[in-house]
């Protein structure tokens, strides 16, 4: 079931038409679709079914608070990696026995403020992070549940800046080290060990990579609990892929990847965490945009749009592809067109040479699948004001983060009296 359908001629989101929500809120806009979010939910979650798992949804692939609640409201637990994350969080409604904290930099005040909400499991990433946390929780006199993450060098594919599984990454302890960190964790005041942490990377489209990755922390599981650990948790992180129509073939489905896991994990007496993020909200949002000029160029017909890098910045940074749609298609031939934003640089463009119905200037676009590591990458550069974003529900729409207007963006900055008197 897709939820961003041409419903007779113009693109809908659930039962709400797109050139509605441009006209309420102005372009460019994030919308997502609720049903959407809660069926990918589901699906993950049923995959897990009469199991003991703990699905800990990844904060940071879609942050927003009315995304966050809805989740909740399902029984999402939520993986952060801030203290701002986790306050949306526990803001949202998640309880703090859902919540893992994950990240190689956690901060003293960052572990103070999850200690004292008390969640569910810190993944400890060095040995210099585990001291720092020992010497808190200790302080606080408090205890703090542990899992490390283990770095199982296993190649997940993938885009080099979001493949984190490698030796070479800055992620997670190195294997050969765990067994001893491990001990050391055991003997230090404040540190409960709970578990085994593992994340290999992100937009994963084989089963094979995380099979393999189960399988050499399986042996570990094993090797630890011989030298006295009590295993209890094993957090496969996040990563499973979605397609995002660009040709290639699509990744296995949530359900496929939870019958693997399993099968794989049956015998390992542990409770499962997940951190999935994209393959939740990943394909429930799009951005909306509207054609600002179109320019016929000598080799290239450019279409010059009002989104640009600092709303979606993933084609700049990775090459990513979006997949582009026009909201009203036009009858007639369909014209190849380079995409780009009004931004003061050549990689503000989302897309090269994409075959589309003739368009105008007025007319609205969507990027497709852009409803995870969107709008929380954001930025406002070239002071353009940070893209709002819209929350559908069937027949109703809400802003779920209002655009600042200039005054409001100006207003956090201030000029110092060393700088006016001068
Ligand atoms: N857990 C950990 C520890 C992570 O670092 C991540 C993502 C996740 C879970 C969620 O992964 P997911 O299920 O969403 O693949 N900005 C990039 C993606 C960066 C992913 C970072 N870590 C992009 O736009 O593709």
């Amino acid at each position: 079931m897709r939820y961003f359908l041409q419903k007779n001629g113009a693109l809908h989101c659930e039962d709400v038409a797109l050139s509605d929500i441009a006209e309420a809120v102005g372009t460019p806009v994030y919308v997502y679709s609720a049903a959407t979010l809660a069926r990918h939910y589901d699906v993950f979650a049923k995959g897990f079914d009469g199991t003991d798992a703990l699905i800990a949804y990844s904060v940071k692939a879609n942050s927003n608070l009315a995304v966050l609640t809805l989740l909740a409201k399902r029984g999402a637990g939520a993986d952060v990696v801030s203290g701002g994350e986790l306050t949306r969080a526990l803001r949202a409604g998640i309880s703090p026995n859902k919540i893992v904290f994950s990240g190689v930099g956690k901060t003293g005040d960052e572990m103070r403020l999850a200690l004292s909400a008390g969640i569910y499991q810190f993944n400890v990433e060095s040995a210099a992070e585990l001291e720092a946390l020992s010497n808190i929780a200790a302080q606080m006199k408090v205890n703090a549940s542990i899992a490390f993450r283990v770095n199982p060098d296993v190649a997940a594919g993938g885009h080099e800046k979001i493949s984190t599984g490698k030796k070479e990454n800055k992620f997670g302890i190195a294997w050969d080290d765990a067994r001893v960190l491990y001990a050391r964790a055991a003997k230090l005041p404040g540190i409960r060990v709970q578990g085994v942490d593992v994340h290999i990377g992100s937009q994963i489209t084989q089963l094979e990579p995380y099979e393999r990755t189960i399988e050499k922390i399986g042996g570990l599981i094993a090797d630890l609990r011989q030298d006295g650990h009590a295993i209890e948790t094993f957090d496969l992180g996040g990563g499973l892929g979605i397609p995002y129509g660009d040709g290639t073939a699509d990744p296995p489905l949530p359900s496929a990847y939870a019958k693997m896991v399993r099968r794989a994990t049956d015998a390992l007496d542990v409770r499962l965490i997940f951190e999935p993020g994209r393959v939740i909200a990943g394909n429930a949002g799009a951005l909306l945009s509207r054609v600002i000029y179109t320019k016929p160029g000598e080799t290239r017909n450019f279409l010059i749009v009002d989104a640009a890098m600092n709303d979606l910045i993933r084609p700049a940074l990775y090459g990513a592809y979006h997949g582009v749609e026009a909201v009203s298609p036009k009858p007639g031939d369909t014209v190849s067109y380079d995409i780009v934003g009004p931004v003061c640089e050549s990689g503000d463009t989302f897309a090269v040479q994409r075959n589309m119905p003739q368009m105008s200037a007025g007319d609205l676009v969507v990027f497709h699948s852009a409803g995870a590591y969107g709008a929380v990458q954001a930025n406002q550069y070239n002071t353009r004001p940070l893209v709002p974003e819209v929350l559908v529900s069937g027949g109703e729409f809400a802003i779920i983060r209002k655009r600042p207007d200039y005054e409001q963006i100006l207003s956090t900055e201030t000029v110092p009296d060393f700088i006016k008197n001068r």
